[in-house]
């Protein structure tokens, strides 16, 4: 959240009333930045999206889906291939891919994993995302700079972005390599719009969380 953590035990600490919540939670009432990042995942791993279309679906409800939404559920798992890396029930193998879109050298770079890493191969590699609710995540990619599900799934079909080494860049040990596993995909309109009509049966309800009452002072 563009602070850093050293900053936020600082200012937490501040709040004399979040102690005894500390103390509950941990046994004492130290605030550290672990403490603070342990607190944060736990919270996340609470919020958890309700069944969607797609689930009621694949639990029996044969009728939960439209042809054309069934259509691009066939395709995600066959001709499109987004299911090698869209998998699992969280539709994301939690693992770093590079789709081609480092933006190397150009105005838009992000080198993704490398910066952490710092390993040649890494540069470019960003990690699959979940599709659950994707249709309400716009805009899409880590740079944001895909509006619309339609532009990402077209872009995939086109074999996404492509990376070709200018000049000095063919010895460059760091020029960025797009995976094997995106290539053209040969879709028809019908077919890029039908998968879109699928991705949106991801989607649960929306609900509003009422946050608790948090200590101020
Ligand atoms: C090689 C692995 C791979 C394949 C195959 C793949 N994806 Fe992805 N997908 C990713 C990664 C990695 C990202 C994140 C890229 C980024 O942030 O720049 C992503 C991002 C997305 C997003 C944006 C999500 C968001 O919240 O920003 C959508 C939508 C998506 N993929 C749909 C698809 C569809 C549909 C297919 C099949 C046509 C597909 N993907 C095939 C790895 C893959």
């Amino acid at each position: 959240m563009n602070l850093h953590m050293s900053m936020a035990v600082k200012n937490i600490r501040k709040i004399k009333n979040y102690k005894p919540l500390f103390a509950k939670a941990f046994g004492n009432g130290d605030v550290t930045e672990d403490r603070i990042a342990k607190a944060i995942a736990t919270f996340e791993r609470s919020v958890i999206s309700p069944p969607s279309k797609f689930d009621k679906f694949v639990s029996g409800k044969k009728d939960a889906l439209t042809d054309a939404e069934v259509n691009g559920l066939h395709l995600f798992r066959t001709k499109a291939n987004c299911i090698n890396c869209h998998n699992t029930p969280y539709f994301s193998d939690q693992k770093f891919h590079n789709l081609g879109l480092t933006y190397y050298g150009r105005k838009y770079e992000d080198l993704g994993r490398y910066v952490v890493t710092k390993k040649n191969e890494d540069v470019g590699k960003f990690k699959t995302p979940t599709l659950r609710e994707v249709s309400e995540n716009k805009p899409y990619m880590h740079n944001g700079l895909f509006p619309e599900l339609a532009n990402i799934v077209m872009m995939y079909n086109a074999g996404m972005g492509r990376e070709t080494p200018k000049g000095d860049q063919i010895n460059d040990p760091k020029f960025p390599h797009k995976s094997e596993m995106v290539e053209k995909l040969h879709l028809t309109d019908e077919e890029v719009f039908d998968i879109v009509a699928f991705l949106k049966t991801l989607n649960s309800y929306k609900y509003k969380m009422r946050p608790p009452e948090l200590p101020k002072s």
